[in-house]
């Protein structure tokens, strides 16, 4: 089955240019588009000829999931600016985020810092339904340093190419602060309602 580009109807954001989430959501659709052909190749090779094509096929299943780590991850990402910025409001999701941060802002705190790491990556809120508790990680590429099978709650680019074209090679704070002002928390209250708990 190959997968589909998702279509994003992303409003005028506040500190986040048009044009710059143009260039973006034209790099996701690469991500779908390299899954799939990664995908159709790795199979191919296989049919053809297992042993021959060992090596090969085992650098393609690499590959594979950081090319669908970089496609599901955008999902996340730039489903989080449809329909506007919007403040929380749901209760359960709050009283989580306060029972075990005290504060929502520092939440928000924790999530900043990790997006300020030096290196490209991704800044991730998850939960954990087991433990009933957040976790904030940080993903190098797109693949790598997930808590293994955690659902997210808030994916936060932060690859150059997230903030370059607004704020330069050295405004990812700038940046981060911008994604925080376009948030809309009901993509994420909706996320956490639809956890197992
Ligand atoms: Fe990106």
């Amino acid at each position: 089955m190959t997968y589909e580009e998702k279509k994003f109807i992303i409003p005028e954001l506040d500190g986040i240019s048009a044009k710059s989430v143009e260039e973006h959501l034209g790099l996701y659709a690469g991500y779908v588009k390299n899954f799939n052909a990664v995908t159709a190749l790795a199979g191919k090779l296989m049919k053809d000829d297992a042993a021959g094509n060992a090596l090969a096929v085992a650098e393609l299943m690499r590959r594979r999931s950081f090319e669908f780590g970089g496609m599901r991850l955008h999902e996340y990402y730039f489903a989080q600016f449809e329909d506007g910025a919007k403040p929380l409001t749901d209760t359960s999701f709050e009283s989580a985020i306060k029972a075990q941060y005290g504060e929502v802002e520092n939440l928000i705190q924790e999530v900043r810092q990790v997006a300020l790491m030096r290196g490209p990556g991704w800044s991730i809120l998850y939960y954990d339904p087991q433990a009933k508790q957040f976790l904030v990680g940080f993903s190098e590429e797109q693949h790598q340093g997930h808590f293994v099978a955690l659902p997210i709650i808030l994916a936060l680019d932060v690859w150059e190419h997230a903030f370059l074209l607004d704020y330069g090679a050295q405004g990812k704070a700038k940046y981060v602060e911008a994604f925080f002002k376009n948030l809309n928390w009901g993509v994420l209250e909706a996320r956490f309602a639809s956890m197992p708990r």
